[in-house]
């Protein structure tokens, strides 16, 4: 399913204009991360997609539907997503409800709910922590609920809002398994990130906002390797590949595996 946005315009209340006309379109089964500075408007451009902000200009369109006169109920079924603080989004008393409620509110079937909930708690290795209180649960842990909840919608847009900050080494890798899982059914992923490790490890693509607008969009070699235009939105090239250019690495590096060929 496509998501088409052209020239989105968002002002909130306050008077603050987040988005400056922003333009682009993903297609379906595209792994996209977005990049960009505190306050650069990720955030406010993906609560586009799902409708819980609608624009003050232009339109996003998911799939045949005009985000405009979808609510966000409806929306649910296409999009899902993961806030960026898990606590603004879990309420149930266990894990298992809490990770039952969507497929459960999208009318699927006891049997397809079922098989969604377990499919969603064995990616995210909760298996054995159904009946806990998320609450209970330390604020890395309570994100990987908050991931779980909305893999078990099924929905063919997945968007992750800042899965790894806070997270150890083990849970980014599960977090990057997760993306990879739902790579393979051929669902959309966008992901917003501030870890440009994880961006470069995991994404094909990679969009960088900067004060409401997009800096850069490309595949993540060509806009990683945009050492000056990334630093006016305060990003880093990955270490990796800062290191080839200092080494005089005549290609663009972004990771491991592309380091050690352009070693050979
Ligand atoms: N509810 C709100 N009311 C008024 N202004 C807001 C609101 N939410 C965000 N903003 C402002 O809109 C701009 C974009 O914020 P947004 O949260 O989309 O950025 P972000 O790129 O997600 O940042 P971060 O990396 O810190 O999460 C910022 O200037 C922010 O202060
Ligand atoms: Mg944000």
């Amino acid at each position: 399913m496509n998501i088409e946005i052209k020239d989105l315009r968002f002002t909130y209340p306050t008077g603050l204009e987040a988005l400056k006309g922003i333009s682009l379109s993903v297609n379906a089964g595209e792994q996209v991360a977005i990049v960009g500075q505190n306050g650069a408007g990720k955030t406010t451009l993906v609560r586009h997609f799902n409708g819980l902000l609608r624009p003050s200009a232009g339109s996003v369109w998911i799939g045949d539907w005009d985000t405009s006169k979808y609510s966000v109920a409806k929306l649910a079924s296409r999009v899902g997503y993961v806030f960026q603080n898990p606590d603004e989004q879990l309420f149930s008393r266990d894990v298992l409800t809490e990770v039952a409620f969507g497929p459960k509110n999208l009318g699927y079937e006891k049997d397809k709910v079922d098989a969604l909930v377990k499919r969603a708690l064995s990616l995210t290795e909760l298996n054995d922590q159904t009946e806990t209180n998320p609450y209970d649960l330390s604020p890395t842990w309570r994100k990987m609920v908050a991931l779980a909840s909305i893999i078990a919608m099924d929905t063919p847009i997945v968007i992750f809002d800042e899965p790894t900050t806070g997270q150890d080494a083990v849970n980014v890798a599960r977090i990057a398994n997760v993306i990879a899982e739902l790579k393979k059914e051929g669902k959309t992923v966008i992901t917003i990130t501030h870890d440009i490790d994880f961006c470069a490890e995991n994404f094909e693509r990679v969009i960088a906002l900067s004060k409401g607008e997009v800096l850069l969009d490309g595949p993540a070699r060509e806009v990683l390797g945009q050492e000056e235009i990334l630093a006016q939105t305060y990003v880093d090239p990955p270490q990796l590949t800062r290191l080839g250019k200092m080494l005089g690495l005549k290609a663009t590096v972004i990771n491991q595996e592309e380091f050690l060929n352009a070693l050979k």
